[in-house]
């Protein structure tokens, strides 16, 4: 069965859902190839931490009412060192900027709702999906459902597969250029039905590893602590895992700590990977499926949406302004602002986690950067910058 629209998206994770519904907004015809059920694709517990512009950006997409209704507006955070706490006030360090907490898994609901009621096609459960001569002006998507073989014949292909998909995959290699960095940790997260520590998210540097407290909504939390990169979730009780979270807190946040059984228990291996550029032809690689960061900074789901607005801006231009050199900024624009949130999570990962081979030289680095960054204005000023993310 053959047959041709504008766009092909594979994914549909938040970068894909989201380029969706800017292009109906904007007359551009797409059809999304996922190879997942939604259920399985909202079991996905990952981010949590929204920067004001991807809230700016729900909003102009008109899917913003219930993150403005039911997220938390965080206008600081916490670092816990050396046997205390102090607070970075985000919102006066960049001049009035916040970020909201508002999980990754509620931003893709309301995203697969909008779908549904627009009316646009989202193939889930689609098999085999191969993209074919992206080279030419007249790209191919094959892939089977049902048993049955498909092929679309598009304009343009948006890989948002995230970081195993097929699209970056799919590159020849003598086209694409990676850079990676694979930290020794990981994280163990949990999420639970426990009134949040404190009002704002705690990240603390403890002899023990990494930890941090952050929430969902006001009686569910999300707590991670670092991990050995190789950990397995079955060795780790709900208790084991309280009691290393509390060792790691300072005093008063141990005692706030309420425990209850965990909804979800996973590990996360930490890693910065780039892949550049971002255009192949009429083949474009958005999100995961281009880049990965640490989570320690919360950037992953806010890049993967930026760069779906760099993306929607160009294929605007050429689709609807009839500007085939729109297609030609995309690469370059998202990965200058990529770069920056890659140094920017790569910083806070080194500040605030033990590392293997790190010694007395590097552990009293860590003390002195969280030292100069809650005792001065203009590192405050810098961190706070680039938390709630840098403009797009
Ligand atoms: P994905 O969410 O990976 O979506 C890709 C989709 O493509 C999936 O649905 C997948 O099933 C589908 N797919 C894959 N291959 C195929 C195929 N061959 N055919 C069809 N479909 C396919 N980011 C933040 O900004 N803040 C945070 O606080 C944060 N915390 C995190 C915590 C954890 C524990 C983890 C793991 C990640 C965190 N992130 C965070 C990162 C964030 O979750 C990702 O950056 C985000 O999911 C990227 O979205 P995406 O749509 O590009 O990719
Ligand atoms: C989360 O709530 O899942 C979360 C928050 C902040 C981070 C990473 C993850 O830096």
């Amino acid at each position: 069965m053959n047959r041709r629209v504008q766009v092909v998206i594979i994914g549909a994770g938040p970068s894909g859902l989201l380029l969706g519904q800017l292009l109906h907004r904007s007359g551009i015809g797409a059809v999304i190839l996922e190879r997942q059920t939604p259920d399985y694709v909202l079991g996905r517990i990952r981010a949590g931490v929204l920067e004001q512009g991807t809230v700016d950006l729900l909003n102009r997409a008109g899917v913003g009412a219930r993150c403005a209704a039911e997220g938390l507006v965080h206008s600081g955070v916490e670092l816990a060192f050396d046997g205390r706490r102090q607070r970075v006030d985000l919102k006066h360090l960049s001049g009035g900027k916040t970020v909201t907490v508002y999980g990754q898994t509620e931003v893709t609901r309301d995203l697969m709702e909008a779908r549904t009621a627009s009316g646009c096609e989202t193939v889930y459960g689609a098999r085999d999906v191969a993209v074919h001569d992206f080279d030419g002006i007249s790209p191919r998507v094959t892939y089977t459902h049902d048993g049955q073989g498909y092929e679309i014949t598009c304009d343009v292909i948006a890989g948002c597969d995230g970081f195993h998909g097929v699209s970056r995959a799919s590159v020849p290699e003598r086209s694409i250029t990676t850079v990676e960095r694979v930290y020794p940790f990981g994280w163990l997260g949990v999420l639970a039905d426990v009134p949040p520590v404190s009002d704002e998210l705690i990240y603390a540097n403890h002899p023990n590893g990494f930890a941090l407290c952050s929430m969902r909504s006001r009686s569910r939390s999300r707590f991670y602590i670092q991990c050995e990169r190789d950990e397995r979730v079955e060795n780790w009780s709900d208790d084991r895992f309280f009691d290393a979270l509390r060792t790691r807190l300072d005093k008063s946040a141990a005692e706030a700590l309420v425990t209850g059984p965990s909804l979800e228990k996973s590990i996360a291996p930490l890693r910065s990977f780039v892949a550049e550029p971002m255009r192949f032809g009429r083949l474009f690689l958005v999100g995961d499926a281009a880049h990965i960061v640490p989570p320690t900074g919360a950037k992953g789901l806010n890049l993967a949406v930026s760069d779906v607005h760099y993306l929607h801006e160009s294929l605007c231009g050429y689709f609807n302004d009839a500007d085939p050199a729109a297609l030609d900024t995309y690469s370059q624009r998202a990965l200058a602002r990529i770069w920056k949130a890659v140094r920017f999570s790569w910083w806070m990962t080194s500040m605030m986690h033990r590392f293997p081979d790190n010694g007395a030289f590097g552990q009293r680095i860590q003390e002195a950067e969280l030292d100069y960054l809650t005792g001065s204005e203009a590192a405050g000023r810098s961190m706070a910058e680039n938390y709630v993310g840098l403009p797009f």
